[in-house]
């Protein structure tokens, strides 16, 4: 059973409301990135979203602590932030990438990370994003880390990603049918993916929404949208209020 340290972010400046505007701001600017590289790629549209909202799942499942699963929400939504960094080429190629290729997108958790250096209100964020691409066995990318050596939820959004990645269209194949996704999770528990979140995922994903009743309520609401999944609160059109999240 996974055990939460719930002090692990309390101490964050996430929570500090002296500079909530200048961070509103900043998360604003940051999520524009993430949209920007999902509209160069139309097979992306809606995917950290769709990711954040598997991930988001899961860690309400498991019994995680709100403010962490709030931070893991953000993280699902700005995971990509780094392709802002890919050549077009390569980040839209429709055919197998070359082992350059493969280098050269491999980067885009580092460039996350580097873009988001200045952020301190989001450095746990920014832990998360960096992490990624880890796999449970220490295969991952960029640091080949491993088992509890990556955080929860680093090892969350891993499945989210992958799941919402296969059941989604590229420009290379089509979208794999869900039962085929599941059963490749399954089959990878122990080498890509931490086998007790595949578990959780597994039995969360009976409570998720039909990809077509969730893709049309994602476009609703284009900005605020850690907000969308919250259902004690209404859609916003506004910023997010990071002292609200906390
Ligand atoms: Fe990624």
């Amino acid at each position: 059973m996974i055990a939460f340290n719930t002090t692990t972010f309390e101490s964050s400046a996430f929570y500090c409301p002296a500079n909530r505007q200048v961070e509103d701001g900043y998360l604003q600017s940051v999520m524009a990135f993430t949209e920007a590289v999902e509209a160069k790629d139309p097979y992306t549209r809606g995917h950290c979203d769709r990711v954040a909202y598997y991930a988001e799942k899961v860690a309400r499942e498991m019994g995680m602590p709100e403010n962490r699963v709030k931070l893991l929400m953000l993280a699902g939504q700005l995971h990509d932030l780094g392709k802002i960094g890919v050549d077009d080429e390569v980040l839209c190629k429709a055919g197998r990438l070359t082992d350059e290729e493969f280098v050269h997108i491999a980067r885009h958790p580092v460039i996350a990370w580097q873009i988001l250096e200045p952020a301190t209100f989001l450095a746990e964020v920014r832990e998360i994003i960096l992490a990624h691409h880890e796999r449970f066995d220490g295969t991952g990318y960029p640091r080949g880390l491993s088992g509890d050596k990556l955080s929860v939820e680093a090892r969350i959004l891993a499945v989210a990603d992958s799941y919402d990645a296969m059941t989604s269209n590229r420009p290379y194949r089509r979208h794999l049918r869900e039962e085929h996704a599941l059963s490749i999770l399954r089959e990878k528990k122990g080498r890509q993916f931490d086998p007790e979140i595949v578990d959780v995922f597994l039995a969360a994903r009976k409570g998720f929404e039909g990809r077509e009743e969730l893709d049309e309520r994602l476009q609703i609401t284009s900005r605020g949208r850690v907000w969308v999944y919250d259902e004690t609160q209404p859609p916003r059109d506004t910023a997010p209020c990071l002292a609200e999240v906390a």
